[in-house]
């Protein structure tokens, strides 16, 4: 009995570990908003990446004066394709998203995925070169 509890902890502790390591970054992602599975590339990343700047960062930069500041680390993976697909921010519905097409959407989506909080694993072979 009392090694059966044993390796029920074994077991969960186990389990808890492997959920709290962090995988590399990813190569695709599902996107919710036109229901396709996404490849990621880096032309694509640099495309998000500028209209990150353009857009988002018009306020949410370090003077914190219209939105707080928020970098593609401020969320992991899940959250950024989270914010796309329910668009809950306050300011996506006051209009600010509205220079924002489908295709500057999709690009900065992938960007904010492939470098967000959780994305980059050090002792990955695909992340650690
Ligand atoms: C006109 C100014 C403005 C622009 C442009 C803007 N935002 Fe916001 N955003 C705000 C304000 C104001 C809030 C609500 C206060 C806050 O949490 O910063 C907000 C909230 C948010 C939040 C919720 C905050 C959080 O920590 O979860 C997210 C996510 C967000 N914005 C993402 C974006 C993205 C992505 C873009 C670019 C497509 C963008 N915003 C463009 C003003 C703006």
């Amino acid at each position: 009995m009392k090694t059966c509890f044993w390796n029920l902890i074994g077991a969960v502790a186990a389990l808890a570990l492997s959920f709290s390591v962090a995988s590399a970054s990813p190569s695709k992602r599902y996107d919710a908003t036109t229901k396709t599975c996404r490849s990621l590339t880096q032309e694509n990343d640099l495309e998000g990446y500028k209209v990150f700047r353009r857009v988002c960062k018009e306020c949410h930069n370090l003077t914190g004066e219209d939105g707080r500041f928020l970098y593609s680390e401020s969320k992991g993976g899940n959250a950024w394709n989270r914010v796309f697909a329910e668009k809950y921010p306050k300011c996506a519905k006051t209009g600010a998203w509205d220079k924002l097409s489908l295709e500057d959407q999709l690009k900065l989506n992938d960007f904010l995925v492939r470098t967000g909080a959780d994305a980059y694993d050090p002792h990955d072979a695909k992340d650690c070169g």
